[in-house]
C-alpha cells in the first residue's frame, strides 16, 4: 500500500492521541485505510474490519505507523457481527471516541425494471442498515463517556441522481439523513454525528481508466463518464484528500460541529 505525504506526516489535533481509540468500518478499503494510517501515526489506536480476515490483517499490519492497529472481521449487515467488533474494541481498548463508517457496496446500475431484490437488499442492508447497526453498537460504547464523534461517509449519489442507480444513491441519502436524525438523538450525549461526501475516486469500489493526456473518464456501474472538466478543481479524487476531513471531524477543532454533511469533491457538487 502506497500512502502520501499528507499520510506520512499527519497534523497534530486537539483530542487526537495515544489515548483516542477510533473504529474504522470498511477501514480496510482504499480511503479507510489511509485514514488508519494518519491516526496511527497520530498515536491513535484504531480498528479497522471488514468482511475479509486476509484483508483486514493485511492492512492493519501496513498501517501501522505508531499507535496500534488492529483487524477485526464484522459484517456490517449482521447486527451480532456489529455488536461484537464493537465489544472486542471496548474489551481491548476500554472506550471508543469515534467512528468513520466507509463500509459500502456499489451497485450493478441496473433499472428499476431489471434490478433484483438480492442486489436491493444488499445495497440498502449494507450502506443503510448496518450504519445504523454500528451507531446504535458504537453510540452505547461513547454514552459512557458523555463524549464521541460518529462520521457517515456518503457519495455525490445521495444527492445528484445518476439514471439506473436505483439503489446505491437513495441508501446514501438514507446514510446522510441518519446523520442528521443521530446528530438530534446524540447531541445530548455529547455525541456528534457527521457526513462527508467524496467525489469520485478511483478504487476498488468505482474504477476508472486514466489515458495520459486525456481526460480520466469513469468506468463505475452508473457508466456515466465524468471528464475533470466537469471537476472544478480540475481532477478526480485521490484517497488521502478524505482524510484531513475524517480527522477534523473526529478532534476537538470540531466540538460545535454536527448534524452536517462535508463536500470534499473537488466543487462537483457546486456544478450545474
Ligand atoms: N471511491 C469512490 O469513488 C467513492 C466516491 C464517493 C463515495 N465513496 C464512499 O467512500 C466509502 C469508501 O470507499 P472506498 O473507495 O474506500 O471503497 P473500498 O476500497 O471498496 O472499501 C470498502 C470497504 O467496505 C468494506 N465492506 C464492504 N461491504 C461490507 C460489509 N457488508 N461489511 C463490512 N465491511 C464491508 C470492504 O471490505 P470487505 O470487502 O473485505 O468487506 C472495504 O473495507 C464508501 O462508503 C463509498 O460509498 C467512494
Amino acid at each position: 500500500m502506497v500512502m502520501n505525504d499528507l499520510v506520512a506526516i499527519p497534523p497534530v489535533l486537539p483530542g487526537i492521541d495515544g489515548n483516542s481509540v477510533i473504529l474504522i468500518a470498511g477501514g480496510s478499503g482504499a480511503i479507510g485505510s489511509h485514514a488508519a494510517a494518519a491516526l496511527s501515526k497520530m498515536g491513535a489506536r484504531v480498528a479497522i474490519t471488514g468482511r475479509s480476515r486476509e484483508r483486514v490483517d493485511d492492512c492493519a499490519h501496513s498501517v501501522t505507523y505508531g499507535g496500534e492497529v488492529i483487524g477485526l472481521v464484522a459484517d456490517i449487515t449482521s447486527s451480532a457481527q456489529v455488536k461484537a467488533a464493537v465489544e472486542s474494541t471496548m474489551d481491548r481498548w476500554g472506550h471508543i471516541d469515534g467512528l468513520v463508517n466507509l463500509a459500502a457496496v456499489s451497485d450493478s446500475g441496473r433499472s428499476l425494471e431489471d434490478v433484483d431484490d438480492d442486489e436491493i437488499a444488499t445495497v440498502l442492508q449494507t450502506n443503510l442498515v448496518g450504519a445504523i447497526y454500528l451507531a446504535r453498537a458504537c453510540a452505547d460504547a461513547m454514552k459512557k463517556q458523555a463524549k464521541g464523534s460518529i462520521i457517515n461517509v456518503s457519495s455525490i449519489g445521495g444527492h445528484r441522481v445518476t439514471p439506473n442507480r436505483v439503489t446505491y444513491g437513495p441508501a446514501k441519502a438514507g446514510l446522510e439523513h441518519l446523520s442528521r436524525q443521530l446528530a438530534v438523538e446524540l447531541g445530548n450525549f455529547g455525541i456528534r454525528v457527521n457526513t462527508m461526501s467524496p467525489g469520485q475516486t478511483p478504487s476498488l469500489l468505482c474504477h476508472f481508466d486514466e489515458t495520459p493526456g486525456q481526460a480520466p473518464v469513469s468506468s463505475d456501474p452508473d457508466g456515466n463518464p465524468t471528464p475533470t472538466r466537469r471537476i472544478p478543481l480540475s481532477r478526480l479524487g485521490r484517497f488521502e484528500d478524505y482524510v484531513g476531513v475524517i480527522l477534523f471531524l473526529l478532534s476537538d477543532l470540531a466540538s460545535y460541529v454536527t448534524g452536517v454533511n462535508i463536500w470534499v469533491d473537488g466543487g462537483t457538487s457546486v456544478l450545474r
